[in-house]
């Protein structure tokens, strides 16, 4: 089986440019299906679930390159809408075709979303919303046919900001004939950048980020080029890497501004944060601060995707630091894995107590999720002793060059 073997103990220090979002990225391949034009993706990070949407793509007909930076999808030839399920369960972004494909054909067949085991992850604000703005659904076990019935613009009301079906009714409603205005949608910045490629694709679609989207239906979308935005998780990934291990670093190609909440974390726990145009400079010296309470929250809340990096990065501060994670209810998995290395974690319901130590001790843990591996790596970075990490197929998921990224910056990592 292969892992990663890191020897901790050393800082961070370096340059290291941060790639493009998973997250943007899989609803902006999704939205190629609404053109018959060609698309161009630019800065589109090579990752098994990058791979797996391009895969979904190539199944419907669509023809895709893709070298590891760029991705060039020629979707005119597509001419059925149907996704099987041995597809769609290799990522939970699956579910973000199934607008696009409904536009495209009026009927759409996909299997369920599979992705990391985080909880329940529903899709029923899916389902509901394209129901309102009419489309007729069946679900069974195998998954979900769908059918435009007639298509009736109107004001959707989210009854939680979900990320997936903003961009789902986003994309379905881009090409329409009349108005959409979704209030209580997701906030992400990744809803910004779908909002931006749609409307470089010729979409009348205006207020992403903020608390109403207002879409106004165009007849038709012609390819374009885009680039898609940073990943803020990835760069908040090496961010708790440093304030865990210590160190100076500087990442290129990442926004501030998306990451706020986050940011003020760090600089409460004795970072100092360096702002710029398009990086971001982070420096520690000694042990980090405990930060009292983090409660995750949709946007501009803090990240559900960040909470495991950050629990990472608390684990030898001064002080107590409480988590309580309330978007997924499966998300503490990461804690029994940070207990073999010597933490102390108390946890119940979905709060976990960690009470910082001085030293933590290599061990071999094992990643059941994608930033919960990503955070292990973080614990290892800054244990003393080797640590063997499990289940490396979880952190390509979502990293690109993760082993090479942390080499860069003086972690002691390989790949066994
Ligand atoms: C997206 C992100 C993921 C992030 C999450 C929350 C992508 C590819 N993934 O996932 O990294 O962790 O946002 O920021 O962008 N829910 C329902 N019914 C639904 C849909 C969601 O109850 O129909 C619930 C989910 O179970 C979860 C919460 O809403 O508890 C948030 O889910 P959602 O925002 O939809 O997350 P994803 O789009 O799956």
């Amino acid at each position: 089986m292969r892992r990663l073997a890191i020897y901790g103990g050393r800082p961070l220090q370096g340059e290291l440019k941060v790639q493009g979002a998973k997250n943007a990225a899989l609803p902006i391949l999704a939205a190629t299906l609404l053109t018959d034009e060609d698309c161009e993706i630019a800065n589109c990070p090579d990752l098994t679930d990058v791979h797996a949407a391009i895969e979904i793509l190539q199944s419907l007909g669509a023809r895709v390159s893709y070298d590891g930076s760029t991705a060039r999808i020629s979707p005119s030839g597509i001419r059925h809408c149907e996704i099987c399920e041995e597809l769609t369960l290799k990522m939970r972004s699956s579910i973000m075709f199934l607008g696009p494909m409904l536009r495209r054909c009026s009927t759409a067949s996909i299997g369920y979303p599979g992705g990391c085991a985080l909880g329940e992850r529903p899709i029923n604000l899916h389902i509901q919303a394209l129901k309102r703005l009419g489309v007729e659904i069946a679900e069974d076990e195998f998954g979900i046919r769908a059918k435009i019935q007639k298509f009736q613009p109107r004001i959707l009301t989210l009854a939680f900001p979900s990320v997936g079906a903003t961009e789902n009714i986003m994309m379905f409603c881009a090409v329409s004939q009349g108005e959409t205005l979704i209030y209580h949608p997701a906030r992400e910045p990744e809803i910004v950048d779908l909002q931006n490629f749609l409307n470089a694709m010729g979409a009348d679609i205006q207020g992403a980020g903020g608390d109403v989207i207002h879409i106004r239906g165009v007849a038709k979308l012609h390819g374009a080029r885009y680039v898609v935005m940073p990943d803020r998780i990835a760069a908040a990934t090496y961010a708790c890497g440093v304030v865990a291990c210590g160190g100076d670093i500087l990442l290129k190609n990442a926004v501030a501004g998306h990451l706020p909440v986050f940011l003020d974390c760090l600089r409460n726990m004795g970072a100092e944060v360096i702002y710029e145009p398009d990086s971001i400079g982070i420096r520690m010296h000694g042990r980090p601060f405990a930060v009292g309470h983090i409660r995750t929250e949709p946007y501009p809340g803090f990240p559900t995707d960040i909470q495991p990096l950050m629990m990472a990065a608390t684990l030898k501060a001064r002080g107590t630091t409480a988590f309580t994670e309330t978007i997924f209810e499966n998300r503490l998995c990461h804690v029994n894995e940070f207990l073999k290395m010597g933490a102390e974690i108390e946890t119940e319901n979905c709060t976990a107590v960690v009470r910082g130590v001085s030293n933590l001790s290599g061990t071999t843990v094992h990643a059941s999720d994608l930033r919960g591996g990503a955070a292990l790596a973080i614990a290892a970075l800054s244990a003393c002793g080797r640590s063997d990490i499990e289940g490396l197929c979880y952190i390509e998921r979502g990293y690109e060059k993760f082993v090479p990224s942390l080499r860069a910056l003086g972690g002691d990592v390989e790949e066994v």
